[in-house]
């Protein structure tokens, strides 16, 4: 275990990653139980990098035959995203006796795990991977938010500068953060029918051009401007954070839906970090992308 952990708990080492104990636990139980199945579709994130987004906007494009978005009536209209796509190590660890093989097919899942860590059914079946990858900056900031909301006692004393160095010694949830991102990138550029590489930044942007590019690596078949605009309009920051159940609801492990919406934005973190805290970021960044390609526009 490391000395002091990353904001909120105490951090253990494993296969050169750092991970909180629950996850650790959880991805420990994935390794040896989860069997995946060619047709699954696997979101991976880092944390606070669009996850519960990219759940909405992949459970609209998936199920928009069954669950058309138009009818007004869709589930997400009632239900958080993180309940209709399992988080897999932290059901392993919260719900033992979760049963994925019950889930509708193509199952939907998400996790954080590392690709070096992952089930090796994931690597060795033909199941789809979507990763999506956020500017460090804004990705920071954002779980240095949560994990005020999330810890406020454990969090109000320790310092951003000790956080920002932290994690500019690798010492961040699955990080070193730039593994986990180079490690995904490399697979996508090397197979790229395996793993699509996307950006939070981009998904932003031009959100309906990338669901179009994620529905084409689905193999989901024709999507209509329609369709996509209904689905964009939908997984919207503004849409998703001001429903009811958004704003109000809570997961089965106690955590406020509300935690999961904060911004919403793209350079949110000129708010937070110092010129210098950007500068050592942007500096570690540059360092451990060089050569890759990889470039963060933010
Ligand atoms: P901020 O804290 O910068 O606002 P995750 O889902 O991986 O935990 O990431 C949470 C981040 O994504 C938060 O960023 C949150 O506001 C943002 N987010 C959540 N839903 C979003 C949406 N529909 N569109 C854009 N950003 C969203």
């Amino acid at each position: 275990p490391s000395e002091k952990g990353w904001l909120v708990s105490q951090m253990y080492q494993f296969q050169g990653r750092w991970h909180t104990q629950a996850l650790l636990q959880g991805i420990l139980k994935c390794q040896k139980h989860f069997e995946a199945q060619d047709s699954d579709i696997i979101l991976v994130t880092n944390p606070k990098s669009g996850t519960t987004w990219l759940k909405a906007l992949v459970f609209a494009l998936i199920n928009r035959h069954k669950l058309p978005v138009s009818s007004g009536k869709h589930p997400l209209l009632v239900t958080n995203p993180h309940l209709l796509v399992p988080f897999l190590e932290g059901v392993y660890y919260e719900s033992p006796g979760f049963d994925f093989s019950a889930l509708p097919s193509p199952r939907l899942m998400n996790t954080h795990i590392s690709h070096l860590s992952l089930p090796e059914s994931v690597k060795s079946s033909s199941c789809k991977i979507v990763y999506c990858c956020r500017n460090p900056k804004d990705m920071f900031v954002s779980l240095w938010h949560f994990g005020k909301k999330l810890a406020p006692e454990e969090t109000a004393d320790y310092p951003i500068e000790k956080a920002v160095e932290a994690f500019c010694e690798g010492k961040f949830i699955g990080g070193p953060f730039w593994d986990h991102v180079l490690e995904y990138w490399y697979t996508s550029r090397e197979n790229p029918n395996k793993v699509l590489f996307v950006t939070y930044e981009d998904l932003k942007k031009q959100t309906g051009n990338e669901i179009k590019r994620i529905a084409e690596f689905l193999g989901c078949g024709f999507i209509g401007d329609e369709e996509v605009r209904d689905i964009v309009r939908l997984c919207s920051f503004e849409s998703l954070s001001t429903l009811e159940v958004n704003r109000e609801g809570k997961l089965p492990n106690g955590m406020e839906t509300k935690a999961f919406f904060r911004k919403g934005e793209i350079g949110g973190w000129r708010d937070t970090l110092s010129e210098s805290l950007a500068e050592q970021i942007d500096k570690t960044m540059e360092e451990k992308f060089q050569g890759s390609g990889l470039k963060f526009s933010c």
